[in-house]
């Protein structure tokens, strides 16, 4: 078996979808899937190899395999598992997933091992962290900055010059107006309309978002 390529950890729905970029990109073969238990000869997504976490980072299981993208959709969760990988094989790279159809401006600069679904744009002077997750159709406009392991879910629309601290989540159809600062490990819940600036581990939902409570680092939103 020719395990060459990019291995994809995670096996979800984003992994699907991770998938579907890459095949549509060309950019890299896809040596096959990580999850945190495989049992032997397990398939994921038509014929793609499940290897087990332990495995791989032991060097025992894709020894072959070059890149690496995570996809897990919880941002702690990701981080952790790129810290594991980060620490045990260095050799993997983790290139950036760019769908075919997503728009990134010459401008624009992007972070190492993050994901831009079908028609996410990044507009001119829009600067996007390492390891963040752009859904389909999320629209970052001029001079926006998103710092590591942000989620923007499907149709999440940000104006001008709006900051995103790290690990912070944005919902289905979120809207953020133009200079708003969201802070670090912050929610926003689907369809919620940012206009004031969000303070670090709380979580907002409405139109105007508001704070409805805070949250610990780490705990589950999704
Ligand atoms: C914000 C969110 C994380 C809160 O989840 P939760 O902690 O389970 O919150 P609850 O369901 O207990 O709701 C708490 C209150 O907020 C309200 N609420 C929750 N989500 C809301 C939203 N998106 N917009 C408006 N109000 C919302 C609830 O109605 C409830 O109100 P009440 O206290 O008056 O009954 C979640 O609702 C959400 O929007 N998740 C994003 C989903 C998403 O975009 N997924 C895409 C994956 S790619």
């Amino acid at each position: 078996m020719n395990q060459a390529g990019i291995l994809i950890f995670g096996v979800s729905g984003y992994a699907k979808l991770v998938a579907d970029a890459l095949l549509e990109s060309g950019a890299f073969p896809i040596a096959g899937f990580v999850d945190r238990v495989a049992a032997p000869g397990m398939r994921f997504l038509g014929d793609f190899p499940v290897f087990a976490e332990a495995d791989v980072l032991a060097g025992t299981a894709a020894e072959e395999a070059r890149q690496a993208v995570v996809a897990i959709g919880d941002n702690a969760v990701r981080e952790k598992v790129v810290g594991r990988i980060a620490a045990t094989r260095p050799d993997l790279a983790f290139p950036v997933i760019r769908h075919p159809s997503a728009l990134v401006s010459r401008f624009a600069d992007v972070g190492a091992g993050t994901v831009l679904l079908p028609h996410a744009i990044l507009n001119a002077a829009a600067k996007v962290g390492a390891q963040c997750s752009i859904y389909t159709n999320a629209v970052v406009e001029h001079d926006c900055v998103l710092a590591d392991y942000v989620t923007l879910a499907p149709s999440v629309a940000l104006g001008g010059n709006v900051h995103i601290g790290a690990r912070s989540f944005l919902g289905l159809g979120a809207t953020a107006n133009h200079g708003c600062r969201i802070g670090d490990d912050t929610i926003v819940g689907a369809g919620g309309v940012v206009v004031t600036d969000l303070p670090d581990l709380s979580i907002a939902v409405g139109a105007p978002a508001r704070v409805i409570r805070s949250r610990s680092r780490g705990s589950t939103y999704l």
